[in-house]
């Protein structure tokens, strides 16, 4: 949500923001802008609409600094409008701020700083941030301390630039609880939301922490936390190139990551078990025999898919480990005052590690002594910092808005996790570990395989099935689960509405809503469960249901009550989520194709939820 771009150094700054602002675009956004110094005059440039709209602004009304701040908005306070469009100004125009988050203080701010005379020209909270610093600065604050003293009267999340005319060698970066990266360049420095913004430039970073800001010049960096004490941060040097956060040849990023996923798998299997294969080892969990004897109950919290690849493990972890394990949305468990302590481990999965819901979660938490386990993909993000241990979901950058091949990570690492668990707590002998270890092994060429073989039949399906104006998806035990994730990528990306169902529960109610020709998918890869499901579905067939079943192959007399059967390799029960989504992915891929839908950047979503 938002993305903050900035430079400062001997190039035009502008051309380094726009190419910046254009990598953030997956983010999410609505209205964009820039603003430039040069000559002791900030001149600012913002549309409403995309970087495109800002790029052809900047051509008729030309600007160019070597320093300058940009921002991509994602619109919380006031509609999408060229008003409230990043960067705002102070009332003299001497000063200019961007920002992400949301200063929830800021009407009673905005109040009083009315009375003091300031004009506000815009409905977001964020211009209220300008005017404070101008105020701090009037008062005889140099510019370090005016952002300082701001810091210390706002209230929520933040990640800030700021840019002023009497200091036109430096920028100011400050965050809280929103992403915020100072990218380490030779003559030049950055700041960013997020390392795709400044990676043609530089791969090293500081890491801003919560609560602390950054006075930046062309050739220093300084950072301080919130008193104005110098800190000292590690260089931090990400691993992805340029060509990581670019579509090479595929026409779009979800596909792209669709395909990545057999690497994914193998990334996030290899070098996690011992050398003789009998154990695994999970760097950065320090959660051995002695402390999971100390807990009495697990608790998975997460938000959207990162919450359904949560689900898969409390299934798992349930059955494997014979421990209570709930698997909460974020959003509903942050409120609820849940029954957790210090016998209670919690788990929070998290692909960009910013979600505000899920950090609040985890913060919850740890107030009420249990112990965190974090399950994030972004290094050094807040609930990766703010966890007791974490696991690394080594899915590289995921772009595109619908989460894939994170997803399929966040699952292997279910997996992991169980596996460890129920080995510490002995819960596993060594002749199915060692069989679910080989079926893991093989999971990397078998999605492989589905994506090869699979995509023709399911380009088939969605010409056949893209007039559906309804989607059921339903399953039992797992295949729930991976129906549920299923349903909400067709949501997101196709618009179409779908819905999950448990497939027993259908005769409580939804059945009512089946007719002639509603899609009903069905996923069906649990051999256990297969007779069970077979036969819900055999009753929205009599009700004039097509189906589309998801099955493994063998398990061929599906085809008696499914129009259409896609087929994934056989594996071990508890493996199956991952090949199963996978047509999924493809079907909600290509559906979305054929509706002509923005799909790496569908509407109203945003990569990245920092508000709540
Ligand atoms: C769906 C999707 C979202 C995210 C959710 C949590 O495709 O991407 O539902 O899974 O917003 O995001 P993270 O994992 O970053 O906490």
């Amino acid at each position: 949500m938002c993305g903050i771009v900035g430079y400062i150094g001997a190039q035009n700054s502008v051309p380094v923001l726009i190419n910046g602002l254009e990598s953030l675009e997956y983010r999410g956004y609505d209205s964009a802008g820039v603003a430039v110094l040069s000559e002791g005059v900030i001149n600012i440039r913002k549309t409403k609409g995309k970087v495109a709209n800002l790029r052809d602004l900047l051509l008729e009304q030309p600007a160019a600094g070597n320093a300058g701040i940009g921002h991509t908005r994602w619109a919380t306070h006031g509609a999408p409008s060229d008003e409230n469009a990043h960067p705002h100004f102070s009332n003299d125009d001497k000063i200019a701020v961007v920002h992400n988050g949301i200063i929830e203080n800021y009407q009673e701010l905005k109040a009083r700083l009315q009375e003091k005379g300031y004009v506000f020209h815009s409905d977001t909270d964020t211009e209220t941030v300008a005017h404070l610093i101008d105020d701090f600065y009037k008062q005889g604050n140099d510019l370090l301390e005016s952002v300082r003293k701001t810091l210390n009267v706002i209230e929520g999340s933040y990640a800030l630039g700021v840019l002023c005319t009497d200091y036109p060698d430096q920028i100011i970066a400050a965050r809280k609880e929103s992403p915020l990266i100072v990218g380490i360049g030779k003559g030049e420095n950055f700041i960013a939301s997020d390392i795709p913004a400044i990676l043609k430039y530089t791969k090293d970073a500081y890491i801003l922490g919560d609560k602390e800001f950054a006075l930046i010049k062309a050739d220093e960096i300084k950072i301080y936390d919130i008193d104005g004490n110098e800190v000292h941060h590690d260089v931090y040097t990400y691993s992805w190139d340029v060509e990581a956060a670019q579509k090479n040849g595929y026409d779009h990023f979800m596909l792209k990551e669709i395909y990545e996923q057999p690497k994914v798998v193998s990334d996030n299997l290899a070098r996690r078990f011992s050398e003789d294969g009998k154990h695994i080892e999970l760097d950065g969990i320090k959660l051995g025999k002695a402390e999971l004897e100390n807990i009495n109950q697990i608790y998975i919290v997460a938000c959207g898919t990162a919450y359904y690849a949560g689900l898969v493990g409390k299934y798992l972890l349930e059955r494997m480990v014979r421990i209570p394990v709930n698997a909460e949305v974020a959003s509903e468990f942050r409120y609820k005052d849940p029954l957790i302590d210090e016998h209670t481990l919690v788990i929070v999965v998290s692909q960009s590690g910013e979600t505000a819901d899920t950090h609040s979660a985890l913060k919850l938490a740890k107030a009420k002594g249990s112990r965190v386990l974090g399950v994030v993909n972004a290094v050094g993000s807040s609930i990766a910092r703010d966890s007791d241990d974490v696991l690394y979901t080594l899915a590289g950058f995921e772009i595109a808005v619908a989460s894939t091949k994170a997803f399929s990570a966040q699952v292997i690492a279910m997996y992991l996790i169980t596996l460890h668990i129920a080995q510490e707590l002995g819960t596993l002998d060594e002749k199915n570990f060692v069989e679910i270890k080989n079926a893991l092994m093989k999971l990397p060429s078998q999605i492989n395989d589905i994506l090869t073989k699979a995509v023709p039949a399911i380009r088939g399906f969605v010409d056949k099935y893209i007039g559906s104006k309804n989607v059921f998806y339903v399953g039992r035990g797992l295949d729930y689960v991976v129906g549920m994730e299923g349903s909400l990528k067709l949501k997101e990306i196709a618009y179409l509405h779908s819905e999950p169902y448990a497939a027993g529960e259908l005769k409580h109610g939804p059945i009512a809503l089946i007719e002639s020709a509603t899609l009903v998918v069905g996923v069906v890869t649990q051999e256990a469960l297969f007779d069970k499901t077979k036969s819900n579905l055999q009753e929205v067939k009599a009700r004039g249901a097509k189906v589309l079943a998801i099955a493994m192959q063998g398990n061929t007399s599906i085809e008696e009550v499914a129009d259409d059967v896609i087929y994934i390799p056989r594996t071990h029960w508890m493996l199956t989520s991952v090949l199963a989504n996978i047509p999924q992915q493809l079907f909600a891929y290509y559906m979305a194709l054929g509706l002509g839908e923005d799909i790496d950047k569908p509407r109203n979503l945003a990569k990245s939820v920092t508000v709540e």
